[in-house]
């Protein structure tokens, strides 16, 4: 039976270009993920967008000189660029700032309250009497009760690395924007209740055994979250004007806690995507029951938020959208761990990383994407280097799998006229070899379904040097001088075994598939297509991505390629890397003269 599978991935915040740690931490992952579950036949939905709100993005607007808008959009864009060029199939990517997100957040939160699992506080927070408003921690700025360095933030002191409760503990404190005196002043905010939300089925569900197939690092991060700050109950509003607001009379100058919403984009857009397909309800195959499971691809920071308050806020909201059901809670959290670059940490201000957006234009997404998943951080932090991306595109990629399917295909070419031999009586050399690819999709399959892409992506190399071994002992180009049938046979069993890695490669290496696929004479889309949609509410519209899988005909399985089959001319995959890419590559990493 085939099953629902929620992809939900980390919504990237709009104030930075995406680099080669979000795309290994996070996005990728989830596109081999989605990928190879539709080959399976599941019934995906794979859903992101922008987290447009909250002080990371208030912040660089304020560095820039412009708009929160402007600042947004202009990311929001190029997200949408990159997703496309690295072949990201999003059913949905949206943002936070659409009418139906602010729409979705505030009827979880008013169902939170009704439930009775929010309440309200007073607490104290910096005033700006200047600029007429609250300001958040980081826009204050003081002296460190601790090391008396004058210019600590009020969440951090960068001298000694004392983190802040809150901005009110700096001595003198000023506005960081115009350096005006600030004052303390109450205010009220929501919390939710997590003590009671612990009592009535987030403990029991965190603890639970069923966790069996959770990361360790995850699962213990969790379990030790909670033994060190706790369950109790959080700040859910902000005094802020950028972002969503609280449907509560008068609370109309404040807006929801970034993370408090940002999460129920998951929801938000699976909805928004039924909406667009037609069908308005669809989304809820992938949230409620048993026959669905729910997949969060996201990167080490964001744990918590995922493994302890998202599935607080779904306990909460049992009665939303009118029915008695409680929506499903994440199955699983594959969260990954960091990767560094060239031994340091990634860094934009350093401009010390992969801007994906200016490596696709020297880079195919083939190539990138085989490196970021043999590398992918998945249980331990992990190093890019352009040495080891050029080293393992020419001895691996291209030695290994596309020098097999280029030789076969010339060789088939030169002595076959293209044409698919008949390969007469296979023996028991032959039938080993392509039970051994048949049992590749069992393989292969049970490491991606583990979330263990690296894994898969080895296996499936280990089957392609089989592959190549068998091509070098029938050596087929030392045959054709004798015995033109020992020839057909050997060519036309490597054919079906290139036939079957191009499906176990496929998740990983979309696009080369294709093209092997039509190489190989066979018909039709492996995947459906992406496309950037304009999507147009009541009073807005935005940009958007989306993905159409009704015209993708592939299946996780090998496909016969018949004998006496036209194939068209041999094209090579991949390509040979030139050394002195390391060194261009390395060239443009660090600060920059003329930017
Ligand atoms: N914007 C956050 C970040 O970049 C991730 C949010 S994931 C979410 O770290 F789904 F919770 F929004
Ligand atoms: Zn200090």
């Amino acid at each position: 039976m085939s099953e629902y599978i929620l992809v939900s991935v980390a919504w990237p915040y709009a104030n930075a270009d995406i680099h080669q740690g979000n795309v290994t931490g996070s996005y990728l992952p989830a596109d081999i993920f989605a990928r190879y579950h539709r080959l399976k036949g599941n019934h995906v939905l794979m859903v992101s967008g922008s987290d447009s709100h909250g002080t990371p993005v208030t912040v660089k607007a304020d560095e820039m000189g412009l708009e929160v808008s402007e600042v947004f959009e202009h990311y929001h864009d190029r997200f949408l660029e990159v997703f496309s060029g690295m072949g990201l199939t999003y059913d949905l990517f949206t943002h936070t700032d659409t009418e139906n997100h602010h729409k979705v957040s505030q009827d979880i939160f008013l169902k939170l309250k009704e439930n009775e699992y929010l309440y309200t506080k007073v607490t104290k927070q910096m005033y700006s009497p200047a600029a007429g408003k609250f300001l958040p921690d980081r826009y204050v700025e003081g002296t460190c009760p601790n090391c008396g360095f004058e210019r600590a933030r009020g969440d951090q002191c960068d001298n000694c690395n004392t983190l802040f409760e809150s901005a009110a503990e700096l001595i003198n404190p000023r506005s960081k924007l115009d350096d005006s005196d600030l004052e303390m002043r109450d205010t009220e905010h929501f919390f939710i209740d997590l003590p009671a939300l612990a009592q009535d089925g987030l403990e029991e569900w965190i603890k639970s055994e069923d966790k069996a197939h959770w990361r360790p690092h995850v699962l213990n991060f969790t379990k030790n979250w909670i033994l060190d700050e706790g369950l109790i109950g959080r700040a859910v509003t902000r005094d802020m004007d950028w972002g969503v607001k609280i449907p509560v009379e008068g609370f109309d100058t404040k807006v929801f806690y970034v993370w408090f919403e940002a999460v129920i984009g998951y929801l938000s857009a699976s909805i928004e995507w039924a909406k667009n397909s037609g069908d308005p309800d669809a989304w809820k195959k992938w949230w409620y029951g048993d026959n669905a499971r729910s997949f969060y691809f996201i990167g080490k920071d964001n744990i918590p938020f995922h493994t302890i308050f998202w599935p607080a806020q779904l306990l909460g909201t049992k009665g939303f959208d009118g029915s008695d059901e409680t929506l499903n809670l994440p199955y699983d959290v594959p969260a990954n761990q960091f990767m560094n670059m060239e031994g340091r940490k990634i860094s934009g201000s350093q401009n010390w990383g992969v801007w994906m957006i200016d490596a696709l234009e020297r880079h195919d997404p083939d190539p990138l994407r085989y490196y970021l998943t043999a590398v992918m951080p998945e249980t331990r932090d992990s190093d890019w280097t352009w040495a080891g991306y050029v080293t393992r595109n020419n001895k691996e990629l291209v030695a290994n799998w596309g020098n097999l399917a280029n030789r076969t295909l010339k060789m088939i070419g030169k002595y076959f006229d293209g044409v698919v031999p008949d390969p007469g009586q296979l023996d028991e050399r032959d039938t080993t070899l392509l039970n051994a690819i048949d049992e590749g999709f069992n393989t292969v399959g049970d490491f991606y379904d583990k979330a263990e892409f690296r894994n898969g992506l080895a296996e499936s190399m280990r089957l392609s040097s089989l592959v190549n071994q068998y091509l070098d002992e029938t050596a087929p180009w030392k045959s054709a001088k004798v015995d033109m049938a020992e020839t057909g046979k050997s060519l036309y069993v490597v054919l079906q075994a290139i036939s079957g890695l191009k499906t176990l490669f496929s998740p990983v290496l979309p696009f080369t598939a294709q093209s092997l696929h039509e190489l190989l004479g066979e018909e039709g889309q492996l995947f459906g297509e992406q496309k950037v949609v304009e999507y147009q509410e009541e009073t807005r519209s935005h940009k958007g991505m989306t993905y159409d899988g009704s015209a993708a005909i592939g299946t996780w399985a090998r496909s016969e390629i018949p004998a006496g089959r036209q194939l068209p001319p041999a094209k090579p995959l991949f390509k040979k890397l030139d050394e002195s890419v390391v060194e261009d590559e390395m060239s443009r990493l660090g600060p920059n003269d003329s930017a």
